[in-house]
C-alpha cells in the first residue's frame, strides 16, 4: 500500500535521536526517501541501518547546522542521491539555559545560530530546489509537487520559560520565520509550518542529574530539567504524562502529509494540552 509521503524526498535535521530520528523513522514507514542529518555521524548512520533494515530508504550527512557551508553541502548531497526535495524538516537543537542575569553572550547567540539562522540558511539553501523547481513546474502549467517546510518551535517560545530566555527567543523567532516562509512561498505551491512541543521525552529534556550533555564548538553544554522541576511540570499537563518521540513525529507527519495540503503559516501544538 503506498504511504502519506510516496514518492517523496525528506530531509531532517537532528535526526540522529529523540523526535528527529522517529520522524526520520516514521516517514520512511510513509514511503518517503530521507535524507538523516545530525551533527554526531553515528547516531544518524544507526538511523539509516535501522530504516534500511526495515525496508526504507535514507543516506546520513551529518553536520552541524550552525555552520554556514552546511546547508549548500546537504542539499547537493540530497539532489545527488534522490534527484529532488519536498520536505524539510527543522528539528536540530538543544538547550543550553541560564537566568536573564548570568547570561553570556555565547551563551544567547548560541541558542539563535541553532535554531533560527540555521533554519535561515537550511530554507534558504532549499529554495533552487523547492521554490525555483515549483516556480519552473508552474511556468510550464504543471500541478507543482507537494513540498513544504515545518520548523521545530516549542511551548518555551510560545509562552516564555524561565531560565530559558536564548532559547525562548529564538524558538518565538521560528514563529515569525515560518509565517513568513508561507506568504512568501505559498504562490508556488510550497507550505511552512511548524510544530510546538510541550514536554517529550527525550536527551534533551530527561532528568538534569542523569549527567547529558552536548558538545558545541569545544565546549560541554549541560542538558536536561532538574527532577523536581520536570515532576512540577507533569503536573501542569491536561493528559497527566509527557509525550514519547513517536507522538512529537506524529505532529510533524500530520504537517507534512497530503491530509493538511490547505494548511500552511500554523503552528501546532503538540503538548498533551500544557499551556492552554
Ligand atoms: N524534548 C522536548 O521536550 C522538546 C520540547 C520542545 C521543543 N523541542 C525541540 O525538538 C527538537 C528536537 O529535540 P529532541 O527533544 O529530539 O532532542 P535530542 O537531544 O533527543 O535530539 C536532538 C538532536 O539534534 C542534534 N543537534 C543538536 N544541535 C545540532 C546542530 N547544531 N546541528 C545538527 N544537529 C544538532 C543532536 O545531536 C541530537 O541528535 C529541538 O529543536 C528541540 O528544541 C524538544
Amino acid at each position: 500500500m503506498p504511504g502519506l509521503l510516496s514518492n517523496q524526498v525528506a530531509i531532517v535535521t537532528g535526526a540522529g535521536r529523540g523526535i528527529g530520528a522517529a520522524t526520520a523513522r516514521l516517514f520512511a514507514h510513509q514511503g518517503a526517501r530521507v535524507v538523516v542529518s545530525d551533527l554526531d555521524p553515528e547516531p544518524a548512520k544507526a538511523v539509516v541501518a535501522e530504516i534500511a533494515g526495515a525496508g526504507g530508504q535514507a543516506l546520513a550527512v551529518a553536520g552541524d547546522v550552525t555552520d554556514a557551508a552546511f546547508p549548500d553541502r546537504i542539499m547537493s548531497a540530497t539532489i545527488e542521491a534522490y534527484g529532488k526535495l519536498n520536505i524539510l524538516v527543522n528539528n536540530a537543537g538543544y538547550t543550553w539555559d541560564g537566568v536573564v542575569h548570568k547570561m553570556t553572550d555565547d551563551q544567547w547567540q548560541a541558542m539563535l545560530d541553532c535554531h533560527v539562522t540555521g533554519p535561515f540558511r537550511m530554507i534558504r539553501a532549499a529554495a533552487p530546489h523547492m521554490r525555483e523547481v515549483a516556480k519552473q513546474e508552474l511556468a510550464a502549467g504543471k500541478t507543482p509537487e507537494p513540498r513544504c517546510i515545518v520548523n521545530v518551535s516549542s511551548t518555551s517560545g510560545i509562552h516564555g520559560n524561565a531560565g530559558q530566555v536564548n532559547y525562548a527567543t529564538a524558538k518565538m523567532g521560528v514563529l515569525g520565520m515560518t509565517m513568513t516562509i508561507a506568504k512568501e512561498w505559498g504562490q508556488f505551491g510550497i507550505r511552512c509550518n511548524c510544530v510546538a512541543f510541550g514536554m517529550i521525552d527525550t536527551r534533551l529534556s530527561r532528568s538534569k542529574e542523569l549527567g547529558e550533555s552536548i558538545d558545541v564548538h569545544g565546549s560541554k553544554v549541560p542538558l536536561g530539567i532538574p527532577e523536581t522541576l520536570r515532576q512540577m511540570a507533569t503536573m501542569l499537563i491536561p493528559l497527566g504524562r509527557w509525550g514519547d518521540a513517536e507522538e512529537a513525529a506524529g505532529g510533524i507527519l500530520m504537517l507534512a502529509s497530503p491530509y493538511a495540503s490547505y494548511v500552511t503559516g500554523h503552528c501546532l501544538e503538540v503538548t498533551g494540552g500544557f499551556g492552554i
